[in-house]
């Protein structure tokens, strides 16, 4: 719908007419990106590969031109166009070197080097001094608080650190639906042993390690010009290795019966709309916030699309995003008054839009509005927008500990008396469907409390007991997906 040769246009004539071709006014953004090619999870410590940086890079430079750029139509009002003003801009990634290096490729390419003009300064003695590397400019990457670690981590949910989250996905593990695709795909892994033995023993090439398998390959595919026994992989076989993993990621990230698994959604919605309604508060502000940028992994992706309801406007939004593919909120405004901080519009007068791309954004591919929210619109009003994403927002500390079960460590400030009382209550909720073994509601209402317990001390094995449940716990878990027992890695 952004047609390119609009975009071009307005570059070619960078007077007044971009504006006029589109009478909106982007005031704040904010995007969620995925990190570039990087090696395989298996092979931990992974890293951002030349290609994966090249791809960042890319990415980053279709931004400046679509928000950065004082030419584009969609230059985001009162952003610095060329040298960056740190207040206007919020970077962030976990604690991952392929998510915080990514977000440094991007960020290269978003605020380009000043160059030699700009890059001087004149000291008192009267000596300049040249910056390094033509006024490359340095930009802060804060920390995001979940998520450290994913791009080593086979078990995504697991750096969510959300507790009931972690029991919600492990449910998955004993679901009949698992268990269906589990069988139904034992020969189709075994038979790729020849390729993957290498990594995974014959145990663990099943479906419990889909996406560790997939990624294993896929990453072979792109990078390892000798492959053993590369024949096995024609592309019937590829393509249902990604769709076994798509189905798995999936149902790990989002489940609508149960949606504290989306965890990661919520907490980025919550992110996404407090950063844009920060820069409306901030009514046009010189210094204040524009642009939010976030790096983060698929499974965060996955869980916000299901929570937004995008599974049903496309059922593509079911499988894992690509590399360094990008989802962004672009808030605007269509008054035909400029914006300015005296005549900065209501908030009725404020839209978004939801746009996403697959892969790298570019000029000529770049990224396409969908409709949020099963509302069919692609324009929604800022104030519909907001309550909608509240209705699934985790939006500080005490919610977030609330949702997840968590009591102790920086939770331990936010459980009063009543807590236990009303989580018992939810989580009898969970053991239902946990341990549906002909259990009275009354007793199922004690084996809740019981599980509670069980989550808040780590006794998995208590919940065993109690009913029966196979909970896979994260550290086996991750083991069986890494499919590195300690004779392979030593
Ligand atoms: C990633 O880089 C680290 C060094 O920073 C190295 O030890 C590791 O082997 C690399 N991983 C792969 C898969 O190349
Ligand atoms: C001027 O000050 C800078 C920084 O203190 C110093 O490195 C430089 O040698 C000084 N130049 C002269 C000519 O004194
Ligand atoms: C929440 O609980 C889980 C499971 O007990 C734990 O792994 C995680 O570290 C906790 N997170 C926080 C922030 O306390
Ligand atoms: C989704 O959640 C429900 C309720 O917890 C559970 O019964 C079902 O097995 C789950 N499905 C998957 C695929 O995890
Ligand atoms: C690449 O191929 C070689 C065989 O030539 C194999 O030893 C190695 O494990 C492969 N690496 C990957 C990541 O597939
Ligand atoms: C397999 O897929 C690749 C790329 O998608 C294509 O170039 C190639 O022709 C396909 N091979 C066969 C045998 O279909
Ligand atoms: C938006 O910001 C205002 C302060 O300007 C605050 O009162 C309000 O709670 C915020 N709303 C949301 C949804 O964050
Ligand atoms: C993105 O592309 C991958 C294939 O590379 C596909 O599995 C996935 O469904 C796509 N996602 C969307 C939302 O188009
Ligand atoms: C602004 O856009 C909204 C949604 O598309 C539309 O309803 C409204 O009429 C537009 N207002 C102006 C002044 O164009």
């Amino acid at each position: 719908m952004f047609s390119s040769t609009l975009l071009t246009l307005a570059t070619a004539l960078p007077l007044a007419l971009g504006q006029s071709y589109n009478s909106e006014t982007v005031l704040g953004v904010y995007i969620f990106h995925r990190h570039g090619d990087r090696t395989a999870k298996i092979t931990a410590p992974a890293n951002l590969t030349d290609l994966g940086y090249r791809q960042v890079y890319t990415a980053g430079d279709y931004y400046r031109s679509r928000y950065i750029d004082s030419s584009s139509p969609y230059h985001i009002s009162g952003i610095n166009s060329d040298i960056v003003l740190q207040s206007q801009l919020q970077v962030s990634a976990p604690i991952d070197t392929v998510l915080q290096n990514s977000a440094t490729g991007f960020l290269q390419t978003l605020y380009p080097p000043v160059g030699t003009k700009l890059d001087t300064e004149e000291l008192r003695n009267g000596s300049t001094v040249t910056a390094p590397m033509q006024g490359y400019q340095l930009i802060p990457i804060g920390v995001a608080e979940s998520g450290t670690g994913s791009e080593d981590s086979t078990w995504l949910q697991g750096t969510s650190d959300c507790a009931k989250a972690e029991i919600s996905s492990n449910q998955y593990f004993t679901s009949t639906e698992y268990n269906k695709m589990y069988d139904q795909t034992k020969d189709f892994y075994h038979n790729l042993l020849p390729v993957i033995s290498g990594m995974f023993s014959a145990e663990d090439a099943t479906f419990e390690n889909a996406y560790t398998i997939y990624d294993y390959i896929n990453v072979a595919t792109i990078h390892n010009a000798t492959i053993p026994s590369a024949s096995l992989l024609t592309n019937e076989t590829l393509s249902q290795l990604l769709a076994l993993a798509n189905n798995h990621e999936w149902n790990l990230a989002y489940n609508s019966s149960a949606p504290i698994r989306a965890v990661t959604g919520m907490t980025l919605a919550a992110q996404i709309v407090q950063f844009l309604n920060g820069t409306l508060a901030d009514a046009g502000s010189f210094t204040g916030q524009k642009l939010g940028i976030q790096f983060g992994a698929y499974g965060t992706f996955a869980s916000f699309f299901g929570l937004a309801g995008l599974q049903d406007v496309s059922v593509d939004f079911t499988g894992a995003t690509d590399y360094a593919s990008s989802m962004v909120v672009e808030m605007f405004t269509n008054a035909s008054d400029a914006v300015t901080t005296s005549n900065y519009p209501a908030d009725g007068d404020v839209y978004v839009r939801f746009l996403y791309h697959n892969g790298t954004a570019t000029a000529s591919d770049p990224p396409t509005a969908y409709p949020l929210f099963g509302s069919g619109q692609n324009v929604l009003g800022w104030n519909d927008f907001v309550s909608d994403m509240n209705k699934f927002s985790l939006g500080d500390t005490g919610a977030w500990c609330t949702a997840c079960g968590n009591s102790t460590g920086a939770c331990a400030a936010y459980v009063d008396s009543d807590a236990s009382g009303s989580s018992s209550g939810s989580s009898s909720q969970e053991s239902k469907t946990g341990c549906s073994n002909g259990v009275s509601p009354a007793v199922n209402g004690v084996i809740g409390a019981m599980v509670t317990l069980a989550v808040v001390l780590g006794l998995e094995a208590l919940v065993l007991l109690v009913c029966g449940l196979r909970v896979v716990s994260k550290k086996r878990l991750a083991q069986a997906s890494n499919g590195v027992s300690s004779e392979v890695k030593a």
